[in-house]
Protein backbone atom coordinates (compact mmCIF):
# COMPACT_ATOMS: atom_id res chain seq x y z
CA UNK A 1 0.00 0.00 0.00
CA UNK A 2 1.37 3.37 -0.99
CA UNK A 3 1.58 6.54 0.98
CA UNK A 4 1.46 9.48 -1.42
CA UNK A 5 2.42 13.06 -0.62
CA UNK A 6 0.59 15.69 -2.68
CA UNK A 7 1.16 19.44 -2.52
CA UNK A 8 0.01 22.68 -4.06
CA UNK A 9 0.13 26.38 -3.32
CA UNK A 10 -3.29 26.03 -1.71
CA UNK A 11 -6.71 24.73 -2.61
CA UNK A 12 -6.33 24.11 -6.36
CA UNK A 13 -4.31 20.91 -5.98
CA UNK A 14 -7.40 19.33 -4.45
CA UNK A 15 -8.58 18.82 -8.06
CA UNK A 16 -5.49 16.64 -8.55
CA UNK A 17 -5.98 14.90 -5.18
CA UNK A 18 -9.53 14.03 -6.20
CA UNK A 19 -8.34 12.48 -9.47
CA UNK A 20 -5.64 10.56 -7.57
CA UNK A 21 -8.17 9.25 -5.05
CA UNK A 22 -10.23 7.92 -7.96
CA UNK A 23 -7.20 6.07 -9.29
CA UNK A 24 -5.85 4.84 -5.92
CA UNK A 25 -8.84 3.80 -3.84
CA UNK A 26 -6.83 2.00 -1.11
CA UNK A 27 -4.11 4.53 -0.48
CA UNK A 28 -2.97 6.90 2.24
CA UNK A 29 -2.62 10.52 1.09
CA UNK A 30 -1.02 13.48 2.79
CA UNK A 31 -1.99 16.76 1.15
CA UNK A 32 -0.30 20.08 1.89
CA UNK A 33 -1.87 23.34 0.69
CA UNK A 34 0.61 26.18 1.14
CA UNK A 35 -2.14 28.70 1.81
CA UNK A 36 0.27 30.98 3.70
CA UNK A 37 2.13 31.66 0.45
CA UNK A 38 -0.70 31.46 -2.09
CA UNK A 39 -0.68 32.40 -4.95
CA UNK A 40 2.49 30.93 -6.48
CA UNK A 41 1.29 32.03 -9.91
CA UNK A 42 2.90 35.47 -9.85
CA UNK A 43 6.07 34.60 -7.87
CA UNK A 44 9.65 33.91 -8.98
CA UNK A 45 11.28 30.51 -9.47
CA UNK A 46 13.62 31.13 -6.52
CA UNK A 47 10.81 31.88 -4.08
CA UNK A 48 8.52 29.05 -5.23
CA UNK A 49 11.43 26.56 -5.14
CA UNK A 50 12.15 27.58 -1.53
CA UNK A 51 8.53 26.94 -0.49
CA UNK A 52 8.38 23.65 -2.39
CA UNK A 53 11.64 22.45 -0.81
CA UNK A 54 10.26 22.98 2.71
CA UNK A 55 7.01 21.17 1.90
CA UNK A 56 8.95 18.25 0.43
CA UNK A 57 11.08 18.10 3.60
CA UNK A 58 7.91 17.84 5.66
CA UNK A 59 6.42 15.14 3.38
CA UNK A 60 9.66 13.16 3.62
CA UNK A 61 9.39 13.19 7.43
CA UNK A 62 5.99 11.49 6.92
CA UNK A 63 7.71 8.67 4.99
CA UNK A 64 5.79 9.09 1.75
CA UNK A 65 6.68 6.72 -1.10
CA UNK A 66 6.26 9.38 -3.78
CA UNK A 67 5.41 13.05 -4.09
CA UNK A 68 2.99 14.61 -6.57
CA UNK A 69 3.62 18.27 -7.31
CA UNK A 70 -0.06 19.05 -7.82
CA UNK A 71 0.62 22.63 -8.92
CA UNK A 72 1.49 23.67 -12.44
CA UNK A 73 3.37 26.75 -11.29
CA UNK A 74 5.56 24.71 -8.91
CA UNK A 75 6.03 22.09 -11.65
CA UNK A 76 7.17 24.84 -14.02
CA UNK A 77 9.34 26.88 -11.64
CA UNK A 78 10.60 24.49 -8.95
CA UNK A 79 10.65 20.94 -10.36
CA UNK A 80 13.70 21.49 -12.64
CA UNK A 81 15.86 22.38 -9.59
CA UNK A 82 14.22 19.95 -7.13
CA UNK A 83 14.57 16.85 -9.29
CA UNK A 84 18.36 17.16 -8.98
CA UNK A 85 18.35 17.01 -5.19
CA UNK A 86 15.20 15.20 -3.99
CA UNK A 87 15.54 11.42 -3.65
CA UNK A 88 11.86 10.55 -3.17
CA UNK A 89 10.25 9.85 -6.57
CA UNK A 90 8.39 12.93 -7.77
CA UNK A 91 5.65 13.48 -10.34
CA UNK A 92 4.88 16.79 -12.02
CA UNK A 93 2.09 18.17 -14.17
CA UNK A 94 3.67 19.29 -17.44
CA UNK A 95 4.95 16.21 -19.30
CA UNK A 96 1.77 14.10 -19.00
CA UNK A 97 -0.38 16.98 -20.33
CA UNK A 98 1.87 17.56 -23.34
CA UNK A 99 1.98 13.86 -24.17
CA UNK A 100 -1.83 13.63 -24.00
CA UNK A 101 -2.24 16.77 -26.13
CA UNK A 102 0.18 15.33 -28.71
CA UNK A 103 -1.85 12.12 -28.80
CA UNK A 104 -5.16 13.97 -29.27
CA UNK A 105 -4.35 16.79 -31.69
CA UNK A 106 -4.91 16.34 -35.40
CA UNK A 107 -3.67 19.73 -36.54
CA UNK A 108 -0.59 19.76 -34.21
CA UNK A 109 -1.71 23.22 -33.10
CA UNK A 110 -2.04 23.09 -29.34
CA UNK A 111 -2.74 25.85 -26.82
CA UNK A 112 -1.72 26.01 -23.18
CA UNK A 113 -3.14 28.34 -20.55
CA UNK A 114 -1.70 28.87 -17.07
CA UNK A 115 -0.70 31.40 -14.46
CA UNK A 116 1.55 34.31 -15.37
CA UNK A 117 4.63 32.63 -13.83
CA UNK A 118 3.93 29.26 -15.51
CA UNK A 119 3.60 30.84 -18.94
CA UNK A 120 6.50 33.30 -18.59
CA UNK A 121 8.80 30.51 -17.33
CA UNK A 122 8.52 28.94 -20.78
CA UNK A 123 8.40 25.50 -19.09
CA UNK A 124 5.69 24.11 -21.38
CA UNK A 125 7.44 25.41 -24.50
CA UNK A 126 10.83 24.03 -23.39
CA UNK A 127 9.42 20.63 -22.46
CA UNK A 128 7.44 20.50 -25.71
CA UNK A 129 10.61 21.22 -27.69
CA UNK A 130 12.23 18.10 -26.19
CA UNK A 131 9.24 15.79 -25.79
CA UNK A 132 6.72 16.75 -28.47
CA UNK A 133 8.64 18.80 -31.07
CA UNK A 134 5.90 18.12 -33.66
CA UNK A 135 3.55 20.52 -31.81
CA UNK A 136 3.12 24.21 -32.48
CA UNK A 137 2.35 25.55 -29.03
CA UNK A 138 0.54 28.83 -28.32
CA UNK A 139 0.71 29.90 -24.66
CA UNK A 140 -1.58 32.39 -22.93
CA UNK A 141 -1.41 33.57 -19.30
CA UNK A 142 -4.84 33.81 -17.61
CA UNK A 143 -4.09 35.36 -14.19
CA UNK A 144 -7.70 36.29 -13.34
CA UNK A 145 -9.00 32.71 -13.58
CA UNK A 146 -7.57 31.63 -10.19
CA UNK A 147 -9.31 34.34 -8.12
CA UNK A 148 -12.57 33.84 -10.07
CA UNK A 149 -12.54 30.11 -9.24
CA UNK A 150 -11.64 30.78 -5.61
CA UNK A 151 -14.59 33.18 -5.36
CA UNK A 152 -16.84 30.36 -6.56
CA UNK A 153 -17.76 32.21 -9.80
CA UNK A 154 -17.58 28.99 -11.79
CA UNK A 155 -20.38 29.82 -14.22
CA UNK A 156 -20.67 33.59 -13.67
CA UNK A 157 -20.94 36.12 -16.51
CA UNK A 158 -17.66 37.71 -15.37
CA UNK A 159 -15.88 34.39 -15.83
CA UNK A 160 -17.39 34.05 -19.30
CA UNK A 161 -16.34 37.60 -20.28
CA UNK A 162 -12.82 36.99 -18.92
CA UNK A 163 -12.62 33.74 -20.89
CA UNK A 164 -13.68 35.53 -24.09
CA UNK A 165 -10.91 38.06 -23.53
CA UNK A 166 -8.12 35.60 -22.65
CA UNK A 167 -9.01 32.93 -25.19
CA UNK A 168 -9.50 35.25 -28.19
CA UNK A 169 -5.90 34.68 -29.46
CA UNK A 170 -6.52 30.90 -29.46
CA UNK A 171 -9.86 30.90 -31.30
CA UNK A 172 -9.66 29.21 -34.70
CA UNK A 173 -5.96 28.50 -34.19
CA UNK A 174 -5.87 25.29 -32.10
CA UNK A 175 -7.71 21.98 -31.86
CA UNK A 176 -6.47 21.04 -28.36
CA UNK A 177 -6.04 23.12 -25.21
CA UNK A 178 -4.04 22.17 -22.10
CA UNK A 179 -5.62 23.48 -18.89
CA UNK A 180 -2.23 24.15 -17.32
CA UNK A 181 -3.38 25.21 -13.86
CA UNK A 182 -5.02 23.37 -10.99
CA UNK A 183 -8.05 25.65 -10.94
CA UNK A 184 -9.01 25.54 -14.61
CA UNK A 185 -10.78 22.14 -14.69
CA UNK A 186 -13.43 23.78 -12.49
CA UNK A 187 -14.27 26.26 -15.28
CA UNK A 188 -13.76 23.79 -18.14
CA UNK A 189 -17.44 24.06 -19.23
CA UNK A 190 -17.12 27.83 -19.87
CA UNK A 191 -13.70 27.46 -21.53
CA UNK A 192 -15.12 24.72 -23.77
CA UNK A 193 -18.14 26.85 -24.74
CA UNK A 194 -15.99 29.87 -25.56
CA UNK A 195 -13.59 27.88 -27.76
CA UNK A 196 -16.29 25.78 -29.40
CA UNK A 197 -16.82 22.08 -30.00
CA UNK A 198 -13.79 21.64 -32.27
CA UNK A 199 -11.35 22.14 -29.37
CA UNK A 200 -10.54 19.27 -27.00
CA UNK A 201 -9.56 20.15 -23.45
CA UNK A 202 -6.75 18.35 -21.62
CA UNK A 203 -7.03 18.57 -17.83
CA UNK A 204 -3.51 18.42 -16.45
CA UNK A 205 -4.99 17.23 -13.13
CA UNK A 206 -6.59 14.20 -14.76
CA UNK A 207 -3.70 13.17 -17.02
CA UNK A 208 -1.12 13.71 -14.26
CA UNK A 209 -3.12 11.36 -11.99
CA UNK A 210 -3.23 8.83 -14.80
CA UNK A 211 0.55 9.10 -15.23
CA UNK A 212 1.12 8.53 -11.49
CA UNK A 213 -1.16 5.51 -11.63
CA UNK A 214 0.58 4.09 -14.71
CA UNK A 215 3.89 4.17 -12.81
CA UNK A 216 2.76 3.11 -9.32
CA UNK A 217 -0.17 0.81 -10.02
CA UNK A 218 1.61 -2.42 -8.90
CA UNK A 219 0.37 -2.70 -5.32
CA UNK A 220 2.88 -3.03 -2.52
CA UNK A 221 2.68 -6.40 -0.80
CA UNK A 222 0.99 -5.06 2.32
CA UNK A 223 -2.57 -5.14 3.59
CA UNK A 224 -4.73 -2.64 1.68
CA UNK A 225 -6.80 0.07 3.34
CA UNK A 226 -10.54 -0.48 2.94
CA UNK A 227 -10.79 2.98 1.38
CA UNK A 228 -8.33 5.81 0.79
CA UNK A 229 -7.38 7.92 3.77
CA UNK A 230 -6.49 11.62 3.48
CA UNK A 231 -4.68 13.86 5.96
CA UNK A 232 -5.02 17.50 4.92
CA UNK A 233 -2.60 20.23 6.01
CA UNK A 234 -2.71 23.97 5.33
CA UNK A 235 0.06 26.42 6.18
CA UNK A 236 -2.58 29.06 7.01
CA UNK A 237 -6.36 29.22 7.46
CA UNK A 238 -7.17 25.48 7.55
CA UNK A 239 -10.91 26.22 7.65
CA UNK A 240 -10.76 27.81 4.21
CA UNK A 241 -9.05 24.75 2.74
CA UNK A 242 -11.67 22.52 4.37
CA UNK A 243 -14.47 24.70 2.98
CA UNK A 244 -13.08 24.62 -0.58
CA UNK A 245 -12.53 20.86 -0.33
CA UNK A 246 -16.19 20.32 0.57
CA UNK A 247 -17.73 22.97 -1.69
CA UNK A 248 -15.69 22.81 -4.89
CA UNK A 249 -14.33 19.27 -5.07
CA UNK A 250 -16.86 17.51 -2.80
CA UNK A 251 -14.31 15.83 -0.54
CA UNK A 252 -15.76 14.61 2.74
CA UNK A 253 -13.38 16.51 5.04
CA UNK A 254 -13.48 16.26 8.81
CA UNK A 255 -10.36 18.16 9.79
CA UNK A 256 -7.50 20.17 8.26
CA UNK A 257 -4.29 20.48 10.33
CA UNK A 258 -2.31 23.69 10.54
CA UNK A 259 1.28 23.13 9.37
CA UNK A 260 4.15 25.39 10.31
CA UNK A 261 6.96 24.98 7.80
CA UNK A 262 10.23 25.08 9.72
CA UNK A 263 12.62 26.79 7.32
CA UNK A 264 10.27 29.67 6.41
N1 LIG B 1 -1.81 25.98 -8.16
C1 LIG B 1 -1.44 27.02 -9.10
C2 LIG B 1 -1.15 26.39 -10.46
O1 LIG B 1 -1.55 25.29 -10.77
C3 LIG B 1 -2.52 28.07 -9.21
C4 LIG B 1 -2.70 28.90 -7.95
C5 LIG B 1 -1.51 29.78 -7.62
O2 LIG B 1 -1.21 30.72 -8.37
O3 LIG B 1 -0.88 29.51 -6.63
O4 LIG B 1 -0.49 27.02 -11.26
Amino acid sequence: MYKLGVFDSGVGGLTVLKELMGKFPHTEFIYVGDTAHLPYGNKSAQVVTGYAREIIRFLETQNVDAIVIACNTASALAYPALKKSVETPMFEMIEPALLRAAALTKTKNVGVIGTRSTISSGAYALTAKKLTPQLTLTSVACPLFVPLVEEGMLSHAITRATSELYLAPLKGKIDTLILGCTHYPLIAPIIGQVLGKGVQLVSSAQVAAEAVHATLSRPKLEPMLKSSHVELYATDDPLRLADFARRAVHLPVREVHLLHLKGL
